[in-house]
């Protein structure tokens, strides 16, 4: 029987529920994969740390990089995170010394992918990355083979479960964002230092990832990035009253022969399909032809999603599956020109919480029409001494509609900062 010898590298949430998988489903996966995956070494930082596993001496290297050098590892599992220090120079020295890799680092690979690419290629070795991207949907590995046909032309979704649970829980438990927010880091669904989840930044590097498979490009970062924080509650009821529900959404198209990435929470049709995706799951939605619309929606994170896509990174690499990381030849991927927002069209919810007097209203109508962005929809919300005034636009050029918003702010009938989502049909 073949047999290929792995170094799981970190062994924290995910390495530890990736040892015990690979322990307890050892014929199983040697049967599909008729090749058997054996556990050769382990390493973390401290070895002195209480786990939930025992790992026998023989198993543990003392220096993480020594699984780079010796002759009895083919595969080495990256499972430290992080785009620079010991995670990067992991997989630059195991690939350049010709191992292939495993990795869930989303960080690494939307900053160094294109490097690593090249050296794996050049050494003929595997990169694999599935599990960087929405955990257990297998996007990665559908749009390089399940999807292999088709040439798309947009890709959005869901990609970050945290910030899709606090939006679709300050909705549902007509809560606010702080409330919520630390319900989910009991839960364990937000990290203690949630930024990265809830300022887009996690969104856009799965993005970048996606947008480069979809477009045979390289990686680019050329990205619009917004996140959830400015996203109140009067929000997310002022979105229900027009019959549309806030997601924090991420974008590639291609339009026009442009490319356009962004991600920002936008207002969708309530009875939409990502409309109904709530909680921590993920969804990813491929427009291509011939293929027409395909949809993935799953568990985005954990430690159970991602060791599912590990181990099906993994079975690809017992079965002799090598692949170009990103789907074709560095040679034949393309420089594409990425363009950025200004210029899009969007049809927009703007709030605005203003001092109830006269004047105020006209003044505000105004500043849209010498902006040339033209109302759709006005609803004004009397409060004591104060209004909240939200409008709905035609579509409209983005640098229009934020320049609109910049306007209003200056003036001194203007309360709080106001708001600008945009809606995608
Ligand atoms: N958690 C998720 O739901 C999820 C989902 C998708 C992708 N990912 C990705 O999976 C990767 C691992 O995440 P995780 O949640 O398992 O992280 P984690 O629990 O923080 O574990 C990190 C591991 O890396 C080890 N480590 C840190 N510095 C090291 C060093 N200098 N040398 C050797 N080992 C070192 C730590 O060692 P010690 O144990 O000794 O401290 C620990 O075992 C990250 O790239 C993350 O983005 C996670």
């Amino acid at each position: 029987m073949r047999k290929l010898n792995i170094a799981i590298i970190g062994l924290g949430n995910i390495g530890t529920y990736l040892y015990k998988y690979l322990r307890d489903n050892r014929k199983i996966l040697t049967e599909k994969n008729n090749c058997l995956p054996h556990i050769k070494y382990v390493s973390a930082k401290n070895r002195k740390k209480r786990r939930s596993i025992n790992i026998s001496k023989k198993l543990w290297l003392d220096n993480y990089l020594d699984a780079t050098k010796l002759k009895d590892v083919d595969i080495i599992i990256e499972l430290i995170g992080g785009s620079e220090g010991p995670a990067k120079k992991l997989v630059f020295n195991a690939l350049k010394n010709k191992k292939h890799v495993v990795t869930a680092n989303k960080a690494l690979i939307a900053k160094y992918g294109d490097q690593l690419a090249k050296i794996a290629e050049k050494n003929k070795v595997n990169l694999e990355y599935e599990a960087s991207v929405c955990g257990g949907v297998p996007i990665i590995r559908s749009l390089k083979e399940g999807l292999i046909a088709n040439k798309i032309s947009k890709i959005y979704g869901i990609f970050n479960g945290t910030s899709n649970y606090i939006l679709s829980s300050m909705d549902k438990e007509n809560k606010e964002f702080n409330d919520v927010l630390i319900k989910a880091q009991k839960l364990g669904y937000a990290e203690s230092n949630p930024s990265a989840d809830l300022n887009g930044d996690d969104v856009s590097s799965k993005l970048k990832i996606l947008t480069s498979l979809c477009f045979n490009s390289f990686l680019n970062d050329n990205i619009y990035v917004e996140g959830i924080k400015q996203i109140d509650k009067t929000d997310i009821d002022n979105a229900n009253k027009l019959g549309y529900k806030i997601k924090l959404l991420g974008f590639a198209e291609l339009l026009n022969n442009r490319i356009y990435q962004r991600v920002h929470p936008a207002l969708i049709k309530k009875d939409s399909y990502v409309a109904s995706i709530d909680g921590v799951l993920n969804a990813v939605i491929v427009d291509g032809k011939p293929v027409g619309q395909s949809t993935i929606q799953g568990e985005g994170a954990g430690a159970g999603a991602t060791t599912s896509a590990l181990v099906s990174d993994i079975s690809s690499i017992l079965r002799g599956n090598i692949k170009f990381p990103f789907s074709i030849s560095i040679k034949e991927r393309k420089k594409l020109k990425f363009e950025n927002l200004d210029q899009r069209l969007f049809s927009a919810y703007l709030r605005f919480e203003v001092e109830d007097r006269p004047g105020v209203l006209s003044n505000i109508t105004n500043i849209f029409s010498k902006n040339k962005v033209s109302i759709k929809r006005l609803v004004q919300n009397p409060y004591k001494k104060s209004s909240s005034i939200i409008i709905i636009t035609h579509k409209s050029k983005d640098i229009f509609l934020k320049k609109t918003l910049r306007e209003v702010d200056k003036k001194n009938f203007v309360k709080h900062k106001s708001k600008l989502i945009r809606i995608d049909e």
